[in-house]
């Protein structure tokens, strides 16, 4: 039988920039929405049909030279994402009707841009062309056909650079998605070592480190093999280092992997769990974030550690009242099992602290379900031990188009997370997100630190923006971006 999974990581649109366009080809144009001066007529219709530029809005134009009229509204950059993603749909499913036809298959499509598009339109629209029509379909059917290059024709001299950093920021982006939405039972922790560890591949001064239960248990990460103890797949830790010659800074990105999420002894109901397939989105944000450092060859050292874990329910499941020694030694009183996250990512920040004594610490986690009453689905969290670090985060996300809001850490609910048995409470109730965080804060020390909870945006259950349902890839781009700036 052949495999029924999608290559992971899946393939991107090529794209191609040009000044000319190559007769044959079908083609797309962007056109605004209509101005005051269009009067009450709006725009001119072009081969029959009159164009309603609003953003998001795709045409079919049934005869002549343009096939396909996408509007980008009132042309700010955000629009142009909303329209390649828009555009680059219809031409998926145009192309699958021209085959159903019986029609020819056309590889390739290409998009005129305005002459007045600058190079933050080009990189909007090039978000939107290569992670708009991004699809995870596990099935026997041979796949959908789709088309494998798009041609961006512009005059803009600066394209070619910057889609050279839309490329891999989108791939990076795509290739957490394609990590997220991969089904349990396949994704086992060993599933995801091995997958980080192939994907590293030949990329220069990147090593991917795969450590079992055995080096788990030999090292103290009792966090970790409390939380994996319940699962006939043991954890792993993954550990990825990236050594560009001559950087000074050094980064540690920590990403929560929990590969399926239970809840252990303290089950979930039933009713949405499915969707805890993705609890390891954080994990694969960093993945596929050093990855694309490496591979865009950032001057800046980076460490990325995966602890990832399944939380299941078995006769070897961590307890509720267990008291836990993560690595270094600090012991947790284990309040409820569903609080599996902030377990494993304890002993990473420990050991990864340590290790590497990093110049910042940055952590990804889908941590807590409060974070969705908190902000919704489509804005992460971000708390900071340090207003800077804070700001650059949610910089970083602006210029990639995430959206990140800061949350505090609340000095009157640290004692809610001192223990009496043990060192450390694990769950002692209280605003979810806010003492999630407070709890990790107890593993960091003094080195600056982000913890960035994406419980909400991690995962989409509407289209928007280059988003579609599923996993979104969410803070892949961001922790790019933020890396960059300390280039
Ligand atoms: N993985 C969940 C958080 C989550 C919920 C992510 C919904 C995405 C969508 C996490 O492990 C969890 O279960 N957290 C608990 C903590 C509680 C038991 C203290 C929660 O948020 O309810
Ligand atoms: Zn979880
Ligand atoms: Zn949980």
């Amino acid at each position: 039988m052949r495999n029924p999974l999608p290559p992971v990581p899946g393939k991107l649109l090529e794209l191609e920039v040009s000044d000319d366009l190559r007769r044959g080809t079908p083609l797309a144009t962007l056109i605004a929405a209509p101005s005051e001066e269009d009067g009450d007529a709006g725009l001119a219709e072009i081969g029959g049909v009159r164009p309603t530029g609003k953003a998001g809005d795709v045409q079919t134009v049934p005869t002549g030279g343009v096939r396909w009229l996408a509007g980008v509204g009132d042309g700010e950059p955000k629009q142009y994402r909303k329209a390649g993603a828009a555009l680059v749909r219809a031409v998926s499913s145009a192309l699958e009707e021209d085959v159903k036809a019986g029609q020819k298959a056309f590889r390739a499509f290409a998009v005129e841009l305005p002459e007045d598009a600058g190079a933050e339109h080009v990189e909007e629209l090039a978000f939107g062309l290569l992670l708009g029509g991004y699809r995870f379909t596990v099935t026997a059917d041979e796949p959908k056909p789709s088309p494998r290059t798009v041609r961006l024709i512009t005059r803009h001299k600066d394209a070619t650079d910057a889609l050279e950093r839309v490329r891999e920021l989108a791939a990076a982006a795509a290739f957490a998605r394609d990590l997220a939405n991969t089904p349990s039972n396949v994704k086992t922790p060993a599933w995801l070592a091995d997958t980080a560890v192939r994907v590293a591949g030949d990329i220069p001064n990147l090593t991917v480190t795969a450590r079992d239960e055995k080096w788990l248990v030999e090292q103290g990460f009792g966090g970790v093999l409390a939380v994996g103890g319940g699962s006939a797949a043991p954890p792993r830790l993954i550990e990825l280092e990236y050594r560009p010659r001559g950087a000074t800074t050094h980064l540690l990105l920590v990403g929560k992997g929990i590969t399926f999420d239970t809840g252990g002894l303290s089950i979930k109901p039933a009713d949405g769990m499915h969707l805890m397939r993705t609890d390891m989105a954080g994990g694969a944000a960093i993945i596929a974030a050093v990855r694309a450092i490496a591979a865009l060859r950032l001057p800046v050292k980076v460490t990325g550690l995966v602890p990832a874990a399944e939380n299941h329910v078995s006769g070897s499941s961590y307890r509720p009242g267990d008291i836990v020694r993560h690595y270094g030694g600090k012991t947790t009183e284990v309040g409820n099992t569903d609080a599996e996250g902030r377990m494993v990512l304890a002993d990473a920040l420990v050991y990864g602290i340590k290790k590497h004594k990093p110049d910042a610490v940055i952590d990804a986690a889908t941590l807590t379900g409060a974070m969705k009453v908190s902000l919704g689905v489509r804005t992460g969290g971000v708390f900071a031990t340090d207003d800077a670090l804070a700001e650059r985060v949610t910089k970083a996300g602006e210029r990639v188009g995430e959206a990140w809001w800061r949350m505090p850490l609340l000095e009157d609910l640290a004692e809610s997370v001192q223990g009496s048995l043990g060192d450390v409470q694990q769950a002692p109730g209280g605003p979810g997100g806010i003492v999630a965080a407070l709890f990790l804060r107890e593993f960091v020390g003094d080195v600056p630190w982000a913890h960035l909870d994406i419980a909400g945006p991690a995962r989409a259950d509407k289209t928007y923006a280059d988003v579609v349902p599923g996993a979104t890839g969410f803070a892949a781009r961001t922790l790019v971006e933020l890396v960059a700036s300390y280039a």
